[in-house]
C-alpha cells in the first residue's frame, strides 16, 4: 500500500515531459542556436547517477552537454552532505559561479542534491547566494523540468525542497550517461538505519525499493548496448525488496541480473554489515557475472564505539561475515570505510580499529575525519575529539593501511589479470588504465581502440594503489 504513494505516477511523470517541451520550445525562439548545460556533481556514486537523469532531461530540454562551466546557459550543482568538507567545496564552487552570471545575466544557475535538503543550508544560500535561481531538494529531481521553465518565464527565486520524510521513486525519465561502457543502476533509495553520525537519512528520505520489472528491463537494455560493467547503487542494497509486495530479496534481484544474456560484470554498494547475507554470499559465489569484490564498511572496529553509532553488529559478527565470504570464495576483494575520531573515541578503541585492519586484511580502505552533521545525534554528543588527534589517528590509519594494500598488490605478479580499459592514465597519458574484477587499477601501453573493451594484461610491477603490465594479445 505504501509503495503505490512513493512511486510517481506516469501522469506526472507525463506532465514533466510536457514541460520539457515547453522549454525547449522556450529556447528555440531565442537567437541564440545551442545552450550549454553543465552540471558539476559532488559526493557519492547516487549522486553521479542523479546528474546522469539531471542531464538527461537537460538534453531533452535542447540543451547541449558541456565540460565547460564559462559557456554554459545553464548550470546545476549537485551537491553532497555527507561530510563538512563536500559541503564547503560545493559552496565554494557556486560561489565561483557569480562570476560567470555577472558576465552572462540569462545564465541560470540551480543548486540540488543533499546538502540543500538541510534547513540551515537552505537558509544560508537564500540569504548569501542572492544569484542562485532556484534550489530543489533530491526528491524533487524529477520536477526539474517544471521548475526550470518556471525559472524561464518567471524569473522570480524559488525553492522546491518540500520532500518530506518518505521520499518518492521516478521512473522514466530521460537518462545522459557518462561512460558508454559502465552503468550506474540505482535498485533503492534512502535509508532507514540512522547511523548517528550520518545525515543520509535525513536528506535522502526512507528506504523504497525499485520495481524490479524496471530494474530488470534498465540492465537488459544497457546490456543490449554493450555495457560492460553495470553497477547496482543503494544506500543499503541488502534492504531491497523488504518494501516489496512480494518475497523477492536482493539476493534474488542478483541471480534474476545474471540469467540477462551479455558479457558483462555486475557489481554493488553499499551493504551494511548487519544485513549481508549467507544467501548474497552463495549467490555472489555461484555466478560468474558477479564481481568477487564486496564493499563491506566497518566504521570502527571497537564494540563501544559500534554501538553508540547505532551500527547492530559487532567485530565478531562483523569478522563471520568476513570469514564465510573468504570460505566462499577465498580471493575475494573486501573493502570497507572506516570513520576516525567519533565522539568518544579513545586511543584504545582506534588501536581495536588498527588491529581490524591488520586481522581482515582488506584491500583497501575508504577512511574518513569524523565530520559532526547537524541534526544527527553524534554531533550533540559529549568528547568531541580535537581535531589535531583526528588528524594523527588518520595519518596512522592510512600507514597501516598502505603496508597491508601493498603486499595484497605483489600478489598478482606475474600473473594475467582481465581489465576493462577504462581510457587514458591521468597520471601518465602514454598509458592506458583499466581495472580487474577486484576493482584493482591496472596501467599498460595499448591503443585507444581498446578503451571500453575488456584486455588480457600480464602484471610485472605492483605499487600500493596500482598495478602495471603488458597486453597480451
Ligand atoms: N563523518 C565522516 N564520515 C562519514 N561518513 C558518513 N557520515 C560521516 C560523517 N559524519 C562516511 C561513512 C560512510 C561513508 C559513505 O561516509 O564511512 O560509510
Ligand atoms: Fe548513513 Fe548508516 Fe544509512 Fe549508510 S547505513 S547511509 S552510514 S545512516
Amino acid at each position: 500500500m505504501e509503495r503505490k504513494e512513493v512511486i510517481i505516477s506516469p501522469e506526472k511523470i507525463k506532465e514533466q515531459y510536457r514541460y520539457m517541451d515547453l522549454v525547449k520550445d522556450l529556447l528555440g525562439q531565442r537567437m541564440q542556436s545551442v545552450h550549454y548545460a553543465y552540471v558539476e556533481t559532488f559526493g557519492c556514486q547516487q549522486n553521479e547517477a542523479d546528474s546522469e537523469r539531471i542531464m538527461g532531461m537537460l538534453v531533452s530540454m535542447g540543451y547541449t552537454k558541456t565540460t565547460d562551466p564559462t559557456n554554459a546557459d545553464i548550470i546545476i550543482v549537485n551537491t553532497c552532505a555527507v561530510r563538512e568538507h563536500a559541503e564547503l567545496r560545493a559552496l565554494s564552487i557556486t560561489g565561483q559561479f557569480k562570476h560567470l552570471k555577472e558576465k552572462k545575466r540569462s545564465l541560470i544557475i540551480g543548486v540540488c542534491g543533499c546538502m540543500v535538503s538541510q534547513e540551515h543550508r537552505k537558509e544560508d544560500i537564500k540569504n548569501k547566494y542572492p544569484y542562485i535561481n532556484f534550489l530543489f531538494g533530491t526528491s524533487m529531481n524529477y520536477r526539474l523540468p517544471e521548475i526550470l521553465y518556471t525559472a524561464l518565464i518567471k524569473q522570480k527565486r524559488a525553492y522546491y525542497l518540500d520532500c518530506g520524510d518518505q521520499g518518492n521513486i521516478a521512473e522514466g525519465l530521460p537518462v545522459e550517461r557518462e561512460s558508454s561502457f559502465k552503468a550506474w543502476v540505482s535498485v533503492m533509495y534512502g535509508c532507514n538505519n540512522f547511523c548517528t553520525y550520518c545525515v543520509v537519512p535525513y536528506v535522502r528520505g526512507r528506504e523504497r525499493s525499485r520495481d524490479k520489472g524496471e530494474i530488470l528491463s534498465e540492465i537488459n537494455d544497457l546490456a543490449k548496448k554493450g555495457y560492460k560493467e553495470i553497477t547496482l547503487l543503494g544506500q543499503n542494497v541488502n534492504s531491497y525488496g523488504k518494501d516489496l509486495p512480494e518475497e523477492y530479496d536482493f539476493a534474488d534481484l542478483l541471480s534474476d541480473i545474471c540469467k540477462i544474456e551479455g558479457d558483462f560484470t555486475v557489481r554493488f554498494m553499499t551493504s551494511h554489515p548487519k544485513d549481508a547475507s549467507k544467501k548474497l554470499i552463495d549467490t555472489m559465489a555461484k555466478n560468474d557475472k558477479i564481481a568477487k569484490a564486496f564493499h563491506l564498511p566497518l566504521q570502527s572496529g571497537s564494540d563501544r564505539i559500534l554501538k553508540e553509532m547505532n551500527r547492530h553488529y559487532d567485530k565478531k559478527s562483523y569478522l563471520e561475515l568476513v570469514s564465510y565470504m573468504r570460505e566462499r570464495m577465498p580471493d575475494i576483494a573486501i573493502t570497507t570505510d572506516i570513520i576516525v575520531g567519533f565522539p568518544g573515541e579513545t586511543e584504545e578503541d582506534f588501536e581495536e580499529t588498527l588491529e581490524m585492519l591488520k586481522t581482515v586484511e582488506y584491500d583497501n580502505i575508504y577512511s574518513f575525519i569524523y565530520s559532526k552533521r547537524k541534526g544527527t545525534k553524534a554531533s550533540v554528543m559529549e568528547c568531541q575529539i580535537p581535531e589535531k588527534v583526528k588528524k594523527e589517528r588518520f595519518a596512522r590509519m592510512i600507514e597501516t593501511q598502505n603496508a597491508i594494500s601493498n603486499g595484497k598488490n605483489n600478489i598478482y605478479l606475474d600473473t594475467v589479470q582481465r581489465v576493462l580499459v577504462e581510457g587514458r592514465s591521468k597520471t601518465n597519458p602514454d598509458k592506458l588504465t583499466g581495472r580487474n574484477e577486484k576493482n584493482r587499477l591496472v596501467h599498460f601501453s595499448g591503443p585507444d581502440s581498446l578503451i571500453g573493451c575488456w584486455a588480457n594484461i600480464k602484471i610485472t610491477e605492483a605499487e600500493t594503489f596500482s598495478l602495471s603490465g603488458e597486453l597480451i594479445k
